[in-house]
């Protein structure tokens, strides 16, 4: 990928990083003021999140800083700014961003205070800075994944400028803590246990967006769960994208195992969730720790990819279809409660009717509990954007159609197993159809509805399984 070359803050370590950015929170606080006299209300933020649960993360810090500075949180896109954390991993993402950025210009034109930021994956990528910088001159601020923890710093440059702020840089080895974060919802939250990675899978461009592998420390870990928990958080998800390689750069190397039985002590923790795991480095340490465990939830997202070894090969995925399947009959065995969740991506370069046929092989013998199925989508700089064999838009369609028929029945298979059970669920919300119910998930992720009153909210309570819908549950409170 190209470099680019349009750093304009610098790199300080992390205690100074820390000091030096509330330093910046006071400096925006002080233009919002400003800017909250010229309107005579206070001005309103709307941070859209595009993406994975990291990117869900980010712009909980994002907010956590706007409501610092003295911003209002919304979620009407008319807000006086308006920032998009965006994802790049397949281009309909993309495609996505620029669509609505259309909309954002013309509220941009009814009010002449509102500014724009767009912050990401995709911004990492030369080709799009430079089609913002043609053809979306209204966007005031462009920052990447490396710095998001300039946050503060890049809005008090946005408001002393006239023009569009870009910094992007090509990485980092900092780990910033102790930065404001406004949760979503007040009894779960995410937690970053490690950034980047450094599998280079051949299809996926996030090494090249999101840098190499870094873990943090299990004390700040630690330190930040309890300081969650104090705050009323009763589950966590612990989010890397490839959790079974945590702890292996620390000074000091830990397995993910260990720092999941630290979590464990944790006091007043109730439900621990992680995501996402490699089938190459699941130990079975993890496995027994897992079994064990009494808050570890009994969910797990394993990525397949592809059914097929040769594809899985051509993909640099590291197993082979035996050893998958193996692995996914071995946690079955240890843990026989589990749901298993998983990946999967149609129309990887050279990739045959008969290699769809080994994945829906997979699929039907491990029975997944709900599977996520992706067209392949070409991401420029990637290996497999330059294999020769891209497979024709209607093979893909044909292939995905097949696979994901199997997948839907064999989940249906699955969640109805759970029927007539009574399982413990944490309320999450009123249901957006129906207010009378509420919406709880069971351990192993399932969703159920149950008659009761938003006070349940946040808190774990027993449900009778009534009637099984499809992916969910009609229950009853038990
Ligand atoms: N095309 C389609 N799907 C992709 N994924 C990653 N890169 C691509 C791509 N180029 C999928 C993988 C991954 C999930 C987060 O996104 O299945 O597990
Ligand atoms: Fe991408 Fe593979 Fe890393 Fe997952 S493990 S982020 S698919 S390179």
């Amino acid at each position: 990928m190209n470099q680019i070359n349009q750093q304009i803050t610098e790199k300080i370590n992390g205690a100074e990083e820390t000091k030096r950015q509330i330093f910046f929170m006071n400096k925006a606080k002080d233009y919002v003021e400003t800017l909250a006299g010229k309107l005579g209300r206070k001005p309103t933020c709307c941070v859209t999140t595009f993406g994975c649960q990291m990117n869900a993360r980010d712009s909980e810090k994002l907010a956590g800083i706007l409501e610092k500075v003295g911003y209002e949180l919304t979620e009407n896109e008319e807000a006086d700014f308006v920032i998009y954390n965006t994802c790049t991993v397949r281009d309909n993402a993309n495609q996505r961003v620029y669509g609505r950025l259309g909309h954002l210009n013309s509220l941009k034109k009814k009010n002449p205070h509102k500014r724009i930021a767009l912050c990401g994956c995709m911004m990492q990528e030369p080709s799009v800075i430079e089609k913002i910088k043609q053809s979306y001159r209204f966007v005031d601020l462009i920052f990447g994944t490396h710095n998001i923890y300039k946050f503060a710093e890049l809005l008090t440059i946005m408001f002393e400028s006239d023009n569009m702020v870009i910094d992007i840089w090509q990485d980092t080895d900092e780990i910033v803590e102790d930065l404001p974060v406004e949760r979503k919802y007040p009894f779960k939250s995410g937690i970053n246990i490690m950034f980047g990675c450094n599998n280079f899978c051949s299809y996926c461009i996030v090494p090249y967006v999101r840098g190499r592998e870094r873990s943090r420390s299990p004390k700040d870990i630690i330190q930040e769960i309890e300081a969650l928990v104090a705050d009323g958080v009763v589950e966590i998800m612990l989010l890397g994208q490839n959790v079974n390689s945590y702890g292996k750069n620390l000074e000091e190397p830990m397995t993910f195992a260990q720092l999941l039985k630290e979590v464990e002590k944790i006091e007043g923790l109730q439900r621990i969730r992680f995501m996402t795991s490699h089938p190459k480095d699941l130990s079975d340490e993890l496995i027994q720790v897992m079994k064990e465990s009494k808050k570890i939830c009994r969910h797990l997202h394993l990525p397949l990819q592809s059914g097929s070894t040769k594809i899985l090969t051509q993909m640099n995925r590291r197993y082979t279809k035996e050893q998958y399947l193996a692995l996914a009959e071995k946690i079955r065995k240890e843990i026989p409660d589990i749901a298993l969740t998983t990946d999967i991506i149609v129309g990887f370069p050279g990739e045959t009717p008969e290699d769809v046929d080994e994945t829906i092989d997979v699929v039907k013998k491990v029975k997944y509990d709900n599977a996520f199925t992706f067209i392949y989508s070409k991401r420029t700089g990637t290996p497999a954007a330059a294999m020769e064999n891209q497979v024709p838009e209607e093979v893909v369609k044909e292939g995905f159609d097949r696979l994901l028929k199997v997948v839907q029945d064999t989940a249906r298979e699955r969640v109805a197993l759970l029927q007539g059970q009574t399982l413990d669920a944490l309320v999450e919300e009123v249901n957006e159809q129906d207010s009378s119910l509420l919406t709880g998930r069971l351990s192993n992720n399932t969703i159920v509805h149950f008659k009761g009153g938003k006070e349940l909210i946040g808190t774990i309570v027993p449900v009778y399984l009534k009637e099984c819908h499809g992916f969910y549950y009609l229950g009853e409170r038990a």
